[in-house]
């Protein structure tokens, strides 16, 4: 039967069939500002403090004491789940100059030290921007998967969408995901910003097929 493992936002979840399943690596695509971050945040936030599951949280966008502030002003305490050992937020932008084997390696260490159920990397785009050709990224990937598979939790992987984005297939981590969920936005005739998401995947799911609305509040992401 299928086993979901829920993100926390009611709607998205009810879209989902129950939340993401379980041991699944699911790619979250989306453009500039559409709110890649703070979706991957709640399903690592709600795991930790809803349904007992420890996460990682991987930070390559942006500094981690970046990410710990900004969450904090939706009401996401990161400091406070990890002094209790709920989760890591794991820190490899910029500044920290690893390679990718090492990255790896660093990503499942933090996974096996809380005991992760769950995890967020934000972006698989900053972990294989030193990777110039589409067959050493695909190994990357193919690495990073036989890891998360191996301790078995379930993965949500933001890719980095250009504005206006709409052609699959361009990016080797959608075919190999087992979900893609994709955020788009855009200015509609009134020249207001509308957000839409899509469920283009999900393997052994019965998800819903429509386009969803959805807007950013100060609690994060609500699905209308
Ligand atoms: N309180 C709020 N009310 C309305 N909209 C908000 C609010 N807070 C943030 N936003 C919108 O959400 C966006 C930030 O969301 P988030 O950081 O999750 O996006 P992202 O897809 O990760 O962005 P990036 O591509 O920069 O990593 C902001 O650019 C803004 O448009
Ligand atoms: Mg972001």
């Amino acid at each position: 039967m299928y086993e979901g493992v829920p993100i926390g936002i009611a709607k998205l979840d009810q879209i989902l069939g129950g939340g993401l399943p379980r041991g699944a690596i699911v790619a979250l695509i989306g453009c500039p500002g559409s709110g890649k971050t703070l979706l991957a945040t709640k399903f690592i936030y709600e795991g930790a403090t809803v349904y007992g599951e420890a996460g990682v949280y991987v930070c390559l966008t942006e500094p981690k004491d970046v990410f710990v502030r900004t969450m904090k002003l939706y009401g996401f305490d990161f400091e406070d789940l990890e002094n209790r050992g709920l989760v890591k937020v794991l820190d490899l932008s910029i500044g920290t100059e690893l390679d990718c084997q090492s990255a790896l390696n660093k990503i499942a260490e933090a996974l096996n030290r809380v005991g992760a159920k769950r995890l967020a990397v934000d972006s698989i785009t900053a972990l294989s921007v030193g990777l110039e050709d589409a067959v050493s990224r695909r190994h990357m990937i193919r690495l990073l998967y036989r890891i998360l598979r191996r301790i078995g939790c379930t993965s949500l992987l933001i890719l980095e969408a250009p504005l206006n984005y709409s052609s699959f297939g361009s990016m080797v981590e959608e075919f190999i995901a087992d979900g893609i969920i994709h955020l788009n936005q855009y200015y509609n005739g009134d020249g207001v910003l509308v957000r839409t998401l899509r469920v283009f995947k999900m393997r052994g799911a019965a998800h819903g097929v429509r386009t969803y609305e959805y807007r950013i509040t100060d609690k994060g992401i609500e699905v209308l």
